[in-house]
């Protein structure tokens, strides 16, 4: 979620709070009010919080501190603090002084919803030691801090949660946790740590997940077959591990969903699958660094037709580009470099015009453009190596007239279904 989004999220809980409470007045219990103080000490000693904040902290929360009003059984109000967000009120906060552990009794731990901690190095802690009193936790966001350790197994019985994001911290070991029972998981982001070993199995259980990010650790070994069981996929970033030489997973599939696949950076190898019919709602696909060979199938440009960004550099793609690639309208960037493509560039003058230098194919010798399209293109310098093709591939006025060859009317006609891109003056 966008900061702005949170902070508004943030805002309109906390008014919501307090319009309940000029009604009803119910008080935080002490314990959990000395709870509380005692979280927010740990986690920054320097700020006098019981002096800035001596009344009902849920009548006057510092940033951060979120309440809820609950109604129990005799319909009389209670009020707990259900939110401790140092992300964004706390961001970039903790850069100097070494942040501890935010020690919380279960009781109150059960009662948080949220734990959010963002862009603070300095708290250098075990994932273990800060998660074990939550276990009420729906969302779970610690970001670029110095969080180390592996991933406990008791988030395993987290069922509450619905999101995981532990990117850029110092997180490593393999992470063996059955994620079968988080059944309400939309969100798992584990990137940008030094995690390692097999992507569990049990990854494929998180039915609700929209999003899985493992990009940039040391996960090795097959993808999980079962993520093709992901049927509400939206993202997935496998990129910059170590999945090894069994293919890109055909599962991808069954995941209608899908909108952004990244799997660069691996050493996944073989050739590019035919699965493209059911992902047209794809917008973006890396697959740079991968060992591809064989041919870029034409099947991409006939299905993806809201692809915006394609990554294929640094492989060993061979054959042409597909003429269908003229059909991407929606692209902003293509990336081919440093393959061994070869025949003509099927792109337009007006699709080159729009793209500009975010078509890039450098690096793949057997590449020409054509003659005819060449004064008008408008490709930036990144066609500016390719050399010329030595016969035209579209047929001028005067050759068409005079009957020209078969071969010429083929192209002709291709050219016209590509949908009037060829201008014949
Ligand atoms: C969890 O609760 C127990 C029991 O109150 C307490 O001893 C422990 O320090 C707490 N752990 C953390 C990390 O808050
Ligand atoms: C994970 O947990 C589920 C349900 O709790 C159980 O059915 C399954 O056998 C477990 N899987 C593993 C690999 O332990
Ligand atoms: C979780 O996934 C595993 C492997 O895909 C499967 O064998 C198991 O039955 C699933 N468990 C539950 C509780 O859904
Ligand atoms: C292609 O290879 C060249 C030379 O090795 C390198 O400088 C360039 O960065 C590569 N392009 C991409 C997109 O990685």
């Amino acid at each position: 979620m966008a900061p702005n989004l949170t902070l508004l999220l943030l805002m309109s809980i906390i008014v919501i709070s307090h319009q309940q409470q000029e009604q009803q007045q119910p008080l935080l219990n002490s314990a959990e009010q000395e709870a509380a103080y005692r979280v927010l000490e740990s986690i920054n000693p320097t700020i006098p919080w019981r002096t800035l904040f001596p009344d009902d902290l849920c009548t006057s929360a510092p940033h951060g501190v979120v309440c809820d009003y609950f109604s129990d059984t005799t319909e009389k109000l209670t009020v707990h603090i259900t939110e401790l967000s140092f992300g964004l009120f706390f961001y970039k906060c903790f850069t100097e002084a070494r942040v501890s552990v935010p020690e919380v009794s279960p009781s109150f731990g059960r009662s948080i919803e949220e734990l959010v901690f963002i862009e603070n190095p300095s708290l250098v802690v075990p994932l273990s030691g800060i998660v074990r009193n939550f276990t009420g936790l729906r969302r779970l966001v610690l970001t670029g801090n110095g969080v180390y350790g592996c991933v406990p197994d008791l988030v395993a019985d987290f069922v509450f949660i619905e999101e995981i994001t532990l990117s850029r911290n110092r997180l490593s070991g393999s992470v063996s946790v059955n994620f079968s029972k988080l059944k309400k998981l939309r969100v798992l982001d584990l990137s940008h740590n030094s995690f390692y070993g097999n992507a569990p199995d049990s990854m494929g259980n998180l039915t609700q997940l929209l999003k899985l990010d493992l990009s940039s650790n040391g996960f090795y070994g097959k993808i999980p077959e079962s993520l093709g069981n992901l049927q509400s996929l939206e993202f997935l970033d496998l990129s910059l591990n170590r999945f090894g030489n069994f293919g890109v997973p055909v599962f991808l599939s069954n995941m209608p969903r899908l909108r952004e696949v990244y799997l660069s950076g691996n050493l996944l190898g073989g050739q590019i699958p035919e699965i493209w019919e059911t992902l047209g709602g794809i917008s973006g696909i890396g697959f740079s660094n991968m060992g591809l060979v064989g041919i870029i199938p034409a099947s991409m440009g006939v299905n993806l037709r809201n692809l915006r960004y394609l990554g294929l550099e640094n492989n060993k793609l061979e054959g042409s580009v597909p003429l269908e690639f003229g059909l991407l309208e929606f692209a902003s960037e293509i990336n081919l470099e440093n393959n061994s493509l070869s025949g003509r560039v099927p792109f337009t003058a007006k699709f080159g015009a729009k793209i500009g230098d975010k078509l890039k194919l450098r690096g793949n010798s057997g590449l020409c453009v054509d003659e005819s399209l060449g004064p008008v293109i408008k490709y930036g310098d990144s066609l500016g190596e390719l050399k010329k093709c030595n016969k035209p591939n579209i047929p001028n006025p005067v050759l068409f007239q005079s009957g020209g060859s078969s071969e010429l009317l083929v192209s002709f006609h291709v050219m016209l279904v590509l949908g009037g891109f060829v201008v014949f003056a």
